[in-house]
Formats: structure tokens, sequence, C-alpha cells
């Protein structure tokens, strides 16, 4: 990437004259106009134009972002943007036609709503009629689907606009889109080839790349195992191990403390990774601290056999079995952590992910899916001393595993399923709850009083008592598949007019205040 750039005057012309070749010696290969000459008998300026704060005609140079945001129009004439948005556009047509084709009818859903459990906080909408009352934004058409069902639908879709007052990461935008979905008497085996035939189609059109399906499955609990997350970049190897039983047999007192006091041992093996220098493991090391492991433990595969300045803690025999259970060979080094089963996964995710760029180990034009199935029901938040939904409370619960609500919520698996593509969550979606009986139960293990419900959901749990039909589906981050469509870096590059990391639109100066006026219409004193 190249500073500055030449700034070239962006008046708008209209001109008459002629299209003549240009001589041999004069053609610029470098630009697409360079074998031609206009020889101009007319001109006439159109509208002139101010001198733009970067250069437009060089795409290659490196602009600060915020400025890019602020004029977003003149960024939009470097063509990346364009060209973004133009796939986006293929993307949403190839969609409506698919789904068209499967049968599925596109409703458009209210934007003016009311709270909808996906997680985050709401964006709201004063009332201006019902004075102190307030309307939410969708955080996502969940429940309107659900309804459509009991409506008698049964095939629903809509590109759907969504929004999440959330903290935002590089893939998360508080305002962002969906392709939402929902059908009824279906299962996931009836889900799973649609979506699959769908993200196929989409990326034949957009891509000109043929995918093979059916994607992988793997259960939540063998991704978090084996990968250390839910949403695992499948386009490398560099499996997680876990070494308790051999661990414990050590003399290393971090291993046995960790292990006894309930936290676990697991490492992976870098191949050919014995010519990691100190500083590079230096390196990790601080990167798995940053993530709360209070340590980095390696071992080099040598000639002689396992070398670490942790290698008198373990007898040889001990290091053999362990560099066997890794399928380590002469010229790979190991890495474990010893940590609570949680900080551990997270830190050797990480790991993992970086190892993985910083060594090359990703072929760039790999598209590796997996399906990720049975999610648990519920996790626990330490902080309210309550359960929470891992998905949202409408996914039903696995049948056989009904009995354990009463006993072992934390053990429930619920009938849901992510969809991943190369590290990224591209899709989440269950099999809902269609029993109104089964629906407040969640709700009241979830301890939202009966008051609560009503006020919230009554209009939802007094639908689903007059014949809800089994149904199903599932939302894909449109966004997030345009961004891996154009390998763009974030999502803000996918969508014409985004919000910055703190949730702000620096063309249109928004958020800002507004008259006092209006505040006084809609009943609202400020708060400061
Ligand atoms: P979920 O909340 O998992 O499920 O969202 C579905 C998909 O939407 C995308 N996504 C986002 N993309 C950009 N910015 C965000 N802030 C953001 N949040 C989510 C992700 C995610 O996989 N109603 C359920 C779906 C269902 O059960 O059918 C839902 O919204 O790609």
């Amino acid at each position: 990437m190249k500073r500055g750039g030449q700034l070239r005057s962006e008046w708008v012309i209209a001109v008459q004259g002629k299209v003549v070749p240009r001589g041999i010696d004069m053609i610029n290969p470098k630009i697409k106009t360079g074998d031609i000459e206009l020889e101009v008998h007319a001109l006439h300026i159109l509208s002139k134009a101010k001198t733009t704060p970067f250069s437009i005609s060089d795409e290659h140079v490196l602009v600060n972002e915020e400025l890019r945001l602020k004029y977003r129009y003149l960024d939009m004439r470097r063509g990346e943007i364009t060209h973004r948005l133009v796939t986006r556009h293929q993307l949403m047509l190839a969609v409506r036609i698919f789904m068209d084709e499967q049968g599925f009818t596109e409703v458009m859903t209210p934007i003016l709503a009311k709270s909808t459990p996906e997680g985050a906080r709401d964006y709201l909408v004063p009332s201006r009629t019902n004075p102190g009352s307030f309307f939410a934004l969708p955080q996502s058409p969940q429940i309107f689907k659900q309804i459509l069902m009991i409506g008698g639908l049964d095939r629903y879709f809509q590109i759907a606009s969504c929004f999440r007052d959330e903290d935002l990461r590089a893939d998360r935008q508080p305002e962002f889109t969906q392709i939402d979905m929902e059908m009824s008497f279906a299962t996931e085996e009836d889900l799973f080839p649609i979506i699959e035939a769908l993200v196929v189609q989409i990326f034949k059109t957009c891509k000109g790349i043929s995918l093979s399906s059916p994607f992988e499955k793997i259960s939540y609990r063998d991704a978090v195992e084996k990968y250390g997350t839910d949403k695992p970049d499948l386009r490398f190897g560099m499996p997680l191990v876990r070494i308790d039983d051999l661990a414990l047999q050590s003399h290393f007192s971090v291993f046995l403390e960790q292990i006894r006091g309930g936290g676990i041992v697991k490492g992976i093996c870098v191949k050919g990774g014995g010519d990691l220098s100190r500083k590079k493991i230096d390196e990790y090391t601080a990167l798995v601290r940053r993530l709360g492991a209070e340590g980095l433990a390696w071992f080099k595969m040598e000639e002689e056999g396992a070398v670490s300045s942790i290698g008198k803690f373990f007898d040889p025999p001990l290091l053999k079995k362990i560099a066997e259970k890794m399928e380590a060979v002469h010229g790979d080094l190991l890495f474990f952590v010893a940590a609570s089963e949680k900080i551990t996964n997270q830190a050797l995710d990480h790991l993992r992910r970086t190892l993985a760029k910083e060594r090359h180990l990703i072929h760039p034009d790999l598209y590796a899916w997996a399906w990720i199935t049975d999610f648990p029901l519920f996790q626990w938040e330490r902080e309210t001393g309550t359960y929470a939904s891992e998905h949202h409370p409408f996914t039903s619960p696995h049948m056989e595993d009904l009995p354990l609500l009463d006993t072992d919520p934390l053990q429930v698996r619920s009938s849901s399923y992510d969809l991943v593509l190369n590290g990224y969550e591209i899709g989440s979606g269950s099999q809902r709850i269609h029993s109104s009986e089964l629906q407040e139960k969640i709700f009241h293990i979830l301890k939202l009083s009966d008051d609560d419900i009503k006020k919230r959901f009554g209009f939802f749990i007094e639908a689903l008592q007059y014949g809800t039909p089994p149904h199903l589906g599932i939302a894909l981050g449109l966004d997030r598949l345009v961004m891996i469509l154009t390998q763009a870096e974030g999502i803000r590059d996918v969508i014409a007019f985004p919000k910055t990391q703190k949730a702000t639109d620096l063309m249109l100066e928004a958020p800002s205040e507004v008259e006092k006026k209006q505040l006084k219409e809609l009943n609202i004193q400020a708060y400061l």
C-alpha cells in the first residue's frame, strides 16, 4: 500500500470528440484507456469539484478509515466498495430466485416492533401517541416468522434488517442483514440440504466456484474438545489434544495443581515448529497470558527426544507417550496450556489460528463449511446467578433430554445448529418449541416471572395455543457471507453506509442531538 497518491480533478464534464488509437510508443498499459486518445471538439463542465481529501484514482493508496467513512461517496468512486456492493446485489438476487424456486414466500416484517430476546440490548423508539411507551427495533424477525408458521404460511424467507446494540467487532454491526427463513412440518434433514444448496448457488453465482456438499456435521461438544471453539476454522488441522491422564503422571506442579483444582491440560502439535525461535515462543506465551492462561509450556521434538526447560519434570517414557498421543515427530513443537476448561480452550483456539496464519497453513481458495449441532440449551450466567438461553428461548430441547429440565438444566441439549465457514459463524437456527406449556416452562427456568412472561410474550404464548405446526428455521448473516466472498477485511467494507466501532455514522454525523421541541412531543427528558 502506498501513502499519499496523486489528487486528480473530479470535475464532471461532457465531451464531444473523436476516439483515436494512440501511437505505439504512447500506449500506457497501466490504465484502462491507455491505448486510446480523445480528440476533443467541445467540452462542457457539468459540475466542478473541490480538491478531494484523498486520492480517488489510485485505489491502492492507504487512506485512514475514518476519512473514508466520512466521505463514503468518494471512497465508493475508488471502486472496491462498489465492486462489493455489486456482489451483495448478485447474492440477494440469487437468494430470492433460489428461495422462490423452493416454494418460500418473502414476507417483510415490522421494523417498529417489540423487544426480541436475541441477547443484545434493544434500540428503542419512543412512541409520541403513547407517552412513556417504546417500540424496539427487531434484533431479528424471530417471533414474526414463528407467528407466520402459526398463520399457515409454511415456508417463509426474508432478507431482513436487524438491529442490535452490542459491543462491535470486525464481523459485527449494530445494523446488519440476515437471510432469514422458517419452515413448518420439517426437520433438519429437510432444512440442511436446502441451506447447503442455497450457499452452493450463491458461490456459483457470485464467485463461479462449485462447492461440494453435504457439509460436515460436528457436535458442539466435539468442536469445543477438538478446536476449543464452536466456530472452528477447518481449513487446517492442528487439533487440540487433552492429556490430563498423562500430565498427572508428571512431576510438573503447574499441571498437577491445575488438574487437582478442576482444570485441564491440552496441547497442540505444530508440524515442523521446531524452527520457532525463543522470541516467537515468548510472543505466543504473551498471547495466551492475555487470554487468562498463566503460561505456555512447550517441547521441541529433537533427535534425542522432547527437549524443554520443564523437561526434567517428565520421565523419558512419559514424554514418549505424550509425543505419541500428540502424533509428534522429529522437528515438531508441542505447546500446552493448563487452566480451567474455558481458558484453556480460548487460549489454544487463538494460538491455533494465529499459528495457522503466521505459518501460512491456510490456502486462500479453501472454503471449509460445517454444521455445528447439539448446543447446550442453557448457559449459566455467573453475574446474575441465572440460566440464559445459549441460542434464544424459543429453541426446542432434545426430546430425550426433557427430564433433565427439572434435574440438571445445564446438561440439556438443544435441537439447534450453527453453520460455520472458515472460522466464522455464518448462520444459526433451531427446531422451535411448538407447545405453549413447554415454552412457559422454559421461560420459568430463565427466571421470568408470570408477569414478565405475560407482558413480553403473552401474545406469543396465546398464539401457540391455537394449533401450532412443528417448525424450524435459520438465519444466515448476509454481510458476513459477502465479506468472505469478496475477501474483505471487515464487515464495514461490505455495507454501503456502515457504522464505526462506536456505532456512529461519520458521514451523517449520527446519532445527533435533537430539538428540545421534539423531545417534548415525545414526552422525553434528556438524561445527562
Ligand atoms: P443469531 O443471533 O445467531 O440468530 O443470528 C444469525 C446470524 O446473523 C449474523 N449476525 C450478525 N452479523 C453482523 N453483525 C451482527 N451484530 C450480527 N449478529 C448476528 C451471524 C449469525 O449467525 N433469530 C435467530 C435465527 C434463528 O433461530 O432462526 C438469530 O438471529 O451470521
